[in-house]
């Protein structure tokens, strides 16, 4: 049996710590019991679909509120409120996902996106909700992605995109997929948006589960993208699918395969 090793005092696992060295742009969420808790509820094959909803909507809305609190200071606006003592207090906000330069907010001609989301359909769709809860007016665009089941090494195919206007503009665009594994879908949505002219700084890949052989894959072909993720996992099986793991995830969260 495989363990996730660590230690109930929650923390960073060693392979990680490897894991950071070798990619400085990978962000692993520390795990604390909590959480691992979370982890082994959604993975147990005995969580139903509505279970599984729960449990993911929980890791990824703690998986994303990690990403905001990585950001950078530049994605914060020094903020001064009066507190009901009426006495100010200095703190901060998140620059909005869309500002405008007059007060016509239909104007979209006459708006700059900062900040963006994309989800790698199907299965990053389950991010979006999480990720409107934390910044409700962020645009989210989508790229439909889908494993050819009938190649050897599942192959990804690319079937639509539908992305905010001015996606090439935005200052970050956080693109989701709960499970890296093979690294064919990442690599092919990140190939889609360079070629619409998007920069690999401007892009996060938020993910909850990656392996080895993933991270090794895009980040020999992208090695400036920051990826954040909130397990890394033992490795592959002969069918390309994450061990220990999850399942197929898009399948366990829409309920089209039942446990
Ligand atoms: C799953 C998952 C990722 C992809 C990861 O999608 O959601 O997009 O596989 O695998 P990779 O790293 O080997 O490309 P799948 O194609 O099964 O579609 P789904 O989201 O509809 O389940
Ligand atoms: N996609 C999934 O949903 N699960 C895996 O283990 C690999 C790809």
């Amino acid at each position: 049996m495989w363990s996730s090793n660590t230690n109930m005092n929650g923390g960073i696992k060693d392979s990680d710590k490897l894991l950071k060295l070798k990619y400085p742009t990978l962000s692993i969420q520390s795990l604390s019991n909590y959480l691992l808790a979370l982890h082994t509820k959604l993975r147990d094959q005995s969580t139903n679909t509505q279970e599984f909803v729960k449990y993911s909507n929980k890791l990824v809305h703690s998986l994303l509120e990690y990403t905001l609190s990585i950001l950078p200071a530049d994605y914060y606006d020094i903020k001064t409120i009066q507190t009901p003592c009426n006495v100010p207090f200095q703190g901060c906000s998140l620059i909005s996902s869309i500002s405008y330069n007059n007060n016509n907010t239909d104007n979209t001609m006459n708006s700059q996106l900062n900040l963006c989301g994309i989800s790698i359909v199907r299965a990053g769709e389950s991010m979006e909700f999480g990720l409107r809860s934390l910044i409700p007016d962020i645009p989210i665009g989508k790229i439909l992605i889908q494993r050819d089941e009938f190649t050897q090494n599942k192959q990804a195919k690319l079937f639509y995109t539908k992305l905010p206007m001015n996606i090439t503009q935005a200052k970050q665009i956080f693109l989701m997929d709960p499970m890296l594994a093979t690294g064919g879908s990442c690599i092919l949505a990140i190939k889609t948006l360079i070629k619409l002219g998007v920069t690999i700084q401007q892009i996060t890949f938020i993910n909850l589960i990656a392996c080895p052989e993933g991270l090794q894959r895009v980040y020999a072909k992208y090695p400036q993208l920051k990826i954040v993720t909130s397990f890394v996992d033992q490795g592959l099986n002969e069918h390309c699918y994450i061990l220990p793991g999850i399942g197929d995830y898009g399948d366990r969260y829409f309920g089209t395969v039942t446990p």
